[in-house]
């Protein structure tokens, strides 16, 4: 059995170590070593990864990968690629890489060759997406359809509505996008603005096919449709659906034909290459689809095969941990300095907070150390203007990833330069700051100067691409899916599980009935719900 974590010697050498580092300043690290900014930096599947700007030496590099050999890092990650049960608690495998592994690989798990399985539902979703491209695929009265509304939440939203947003320079003109999740009736209303009943196609997804949000907005999007074709319309061909069971999709109407696939071996927060990303490859077309998902096999590949010195995921999962562990840092920042990745924060909300904030070993022993730090961000440059003063002067250490491309996804270059030498800037200020000293050179006025001081080493990673393409994208995110791994193969939790999500939901079942219009009962909840309840109520109804 492996000793307890924070009693193993490299735990105690990294907080001693901790002690030493945490007296330098990045610019000395600079200074001593000019070659710092070309050393610490790796590069795979298209993305460069500068990580010098961190507050680490080669002593805690070195004691980070002896962390990551000793708690058996290498032998998880061989395990999650093998097929194992790694999702301890729900005892099945995480297959996701399997999602995306090319026709020639063979994977067996359990007798059944899954990646065999996985083409050949990935032929039917080309197929259908190309029936819908082509106009094949009609609507009830004989119209082409020209819009495709995503209905999910959660995993089953978040990844398709990103990647849209990213890609849309790669996606049919001919075809609207639309993406509904929220069970706020405004959600579906807006989505819906502008759209023809008779040229839409809702794409339903949920893995369980029992998310109240996604079922709530399926009943809702097939009572338009209704209303405008009439309700004796065939409204069939306007619904096709996505869940683990293709039975499940007849609570709503959707016959099984017209139901997509997904394993239970795929978790929702990595699910977008499995069926899940139907409305992708419907709207993006099957090459760039494929394209995405070469480009998340080629970083598993790096991943499972890399030495850790150079494995981008694990570099980044080994710096949050040491950030989170040693450092005290209980935030982490993504600033895409491209705007058509102005949603990947939230993806990586649901990645990275569903999957490592957790309490529990998989033992099921209260956790050793601080898990998951709570992720957040927003695009670059339009962060700079919002919340990077506290990045920059703040009282807190929070580690940021700085992610840009070296060429716009649309649009002019000018000012595609300019977006790219904030990045580059805001890494250096946030490094190297700006002394009493400095400002004293440059004229500040005396009475200003503690105000202006910028203490700098502050940490940053920047990934760098040549372009936002699919291939990128699918690397940049299977990034963010390996770190996360390789945070918790360290931290001895189970990343694929999401317990707690369940008692809110059950709680809203219960809740629910009791604002409905006649309810008679007594409310039995704690007192601050049962006030709630009756004001909500009497605002409602006033
Ligand atoms: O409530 C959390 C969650 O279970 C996520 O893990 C999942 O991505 C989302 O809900 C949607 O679930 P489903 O695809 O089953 O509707």
């Amino acid at each position: 059995m492996t000793e307890p974590l924070v009693e193993s010697a490299v735990w105690r050498r990294l907080q001693w170590h901790r002690g030493e580092v945490g007296s330098l300043h990045l610019r000395d690290l600079f200074e001593s070593d000019p070659t710092r900014g070309e050393r610490l930096t790796a590069e795979a599947a298209g993305l460069y990864l500068d990580y010098s700007k961190h507050r680490v030496t080669d002593d805690t590099l070195q004691l980070l990968r002896r962390l990551a050999t000793e708690r058996g890092l290498p032998e998880k990650v061989r395990a999650m690629f093998r097929g194992e049960a790694v999702n301890t608690s729900e005892g099945r495998p995480a297959l996701h890489v399997a999602l995306r592994m090319p026709r020639s690989r063979s994977l067996v798990v359990d007798g059944t060759d899954v990646v065999k399985e996985v083409h050949s539902e990935l032929d039917r979703m080309s197929a259908f997406a190309e029936q819908v491209r082509s106009g094949e695929w009609r609507g009830a009265t004989g119209r082409r359809i020209a819009a495709v509304v995503n209905i999910g939440i959660g995993g089953s939203d978040l990844g398709p509505a990103m990647a849209y947003e990213a890609l849309e320079v790669y996606a049919s003109r001919e075809l609207a996008a639309r993406f509904v999740s929220n069970v706020d009736p405004s959600d579906l209303a807006g989505a819906l603005v502008g759209l023809e009943p008779a040229e839409t196609l809702f794409v339903v997804v949920s893995k369980t096919m029992s998310t109240i949000e996604t079922i709530e907005n399926a009943r809702a999007a097939r009572e338009w449709v209704s209303a405008a074709l009439g309700s004796d319309a065939d409204l069939t061909p306007h619904f096709v659906g996505v869940a683990g069971n293709l039975e499940a999709g007849e609570r709503i109407g959707i016959p099984p034909e017209q139901m997509f696939r997904m394993w239970n071996w795929v978790g929702g927060r990595t699910s977008l290459c499995s069926a899940v990303g139907l409305s992708l490859l419907v709207t993006l077309g099957d090459e760039h689809f494929r394209a995405l998902l070469g480009g998340f096999h080629a970083m598993d590949d790096h991943f499972a095969t890399a030495a850790l010195g150079g494995n981008l995921p694990v570099i980044s999962g080994l710096l949050a941990v040491w950030y989170r562990n040693f450092m005290g840092a209980e935030t982490t920042a993504v600033v895409p300095y491209s705007h058509a990745l102005r949603v990947l924060p939230a993806y990586l909300q649901q990645l990275w907070m569903e999957s490592n904030g957790k309490s529990v070993t998989t033992a099921g022993e209260p956790a050793e150390v601080e898990s998951g730090s709570v992720l957040w961000g927003g695009p670059g440059t339009n962060a700079q203007h919002a919340f990077f003063q506290l990045l920059h002067q703040g009282t807190s250490i929070v580690p940021v990833d700085l992610i840009g491309f070296a060429r716009p996804a649309g649009g002019a270059a000018g000012r595609h330069d300019l977006l790219a030498a904030n990045l580059f800037a805001q890494a250096q200020a946030l490094a190297f700051g700006r002394t009493e000293e400095e400002l004293d050179d440059a004229g500040a006025a005396e009475e200003t100067i503690s105000h202006r001081v910028m203490p700098g080493n502050r940490p940053s990673s920047v990934l760098l691409a040549e372009r936002l393409t699919p291939a990128t994208l699918g690397a940049l995110l299977a990034l963010y899916e390996h770190s996360v791994f390789s945070q918790a193969a360290i931290w001895e939790i189970n990343p694929f599980d999401q317990w707690g999500v369940e008692l809110g939901k059950e709680l809203a079942s219960r809740i629910a009935p009791e604002l409905a219009k006649g309810w008679k009962h007594e409310l039995l909840h704690d007192s601050s719900t049962n006030t709630l309840i009756r004001r909500y109520r009497t605002l409602r109804d006033a």
